[in-house]
């Protein structure tokens, strides 16, 4: 079950990751959503998804309420390191949000009695772990009856660009061939599914969404990001020290995205799936 992760927690990865909100992230979930909730965030990374959430279940924030208020629900954010947990503590204490608890925890064998949680969400996890079915086993036996057990994966395979440059095809494919080799499935979306009934469950929803890159500056985040990463981030050197890429297919594929980013036809669309499953 054990799987490397593959991208890191280099500052080029924590960019694109702390771009994101409960809106652009988990918008299939939050109909489900509402004060006094406990949520599980599985592989909470650097806790933007989770400060969010938590904000949508803290009964101190329904506008106008006073005494009435509804009792605060909570968020419990886990991660495999304290490390990478430190991140989302360091991101909920800058908000100034409170109904945050803190584990370190492997979504594979999770450290919480049957039936904990109203809600277990998890955001681009489930391609990096080893086995994504005892993992989802797993959240389904801590979510309570008539609860959900959420997640979101983005499929590699599902991108869409244009222009079609080369060096894109490149930087696909040596993920791909990265993120297999550290045990993890990057075309994890279309399985979802699949994975979903293997864990048992028998009532799911499944939809998709995408993230769309097609300003200037979308395309300069995003771009300028995997430009950085390709030459910095855990994944950079995974594929240098496996063989996988020499230094300069790295720089071309870096330079590709930049190209990319200034190109005023420049656009990107990123395929996910979601399934809601009610436990
Ligand atoms: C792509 S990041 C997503 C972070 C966050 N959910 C988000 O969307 O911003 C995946 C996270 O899952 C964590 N992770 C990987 N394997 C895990 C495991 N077996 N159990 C729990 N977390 C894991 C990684 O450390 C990483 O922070």
């Amino acid at each position: 079950m054990d799987a490397v992760y593959t991208h890191g927690h280099h500052e080029s990865v924590l960019r694109s990751h702390r771009w994101r909100t409960a809106e652009n992230s988990a918008a299939y979930l939050l109909p489900y959503l509402k004060p006094g909730l406990s949520i599980l965030d599985v592989g909470c990374g650097p806790g933007t998804i989770t400060a969010d959430l938590a904000a949508l279940v803290d009964g101190a924030l329904v506008p106008d309420s006073g005494p009435m208020a509804p009792a605060s629900g909570r968020v419990t954010a886990i991660e495999v390191t304290a490390d990478a947990l430190g991140l989302a503590r360091a991101e909920a204490a800058a908000r100034g949000q409170r109904n945050i608890d803190f584990a370190v925890a492997d979504a594979h064998a999770l450290d919480f009695a049957d039936g904990t949680f109203d809600v277990v969400h998890a955001h681009q996890v489930l391609q990096h772990v080893g086995d994504p079915v005892q993992a989802l086993r797993e959240m389904r036996r801590v979510c309570k009856p008539g609860g959900i057990v959420a997640a979101r994966d983005s499929d590699y395979r599902g991108f869409t660009w244009f222009p079609e440059l080369p060096e894109l095809d490149e930087w696909l494919a040596l993920y791909q061939q990265v993120a297999r080799g550290n045990g993890g499935e990057p075309d994890a979306g279309r399985r979802l599914l699949s994975w979903a009934h293997s864990a048992g469950f028998t009532d799911v929803t499944a939809t998709s969404s995408t993230w769309c890159f097609a300003t200037p500056e979308d395309r300069a985040w995003w771009g300028g990001m995997w430009a950085d990463r390709i030459l910095k981030s855990d994944m950079a050197h995974q594929a240098i020290r496996s063989g996988a890429a020499a230094p300069e297919t790295l720089d071309r594929i870096s330079a590709a995205w930049l190209t990319w980013a200034g190109d005023t036809d420049g656009w990107l669309s990123i395929l996910h799936a979601e399934i809601l499953c009610h436990a």
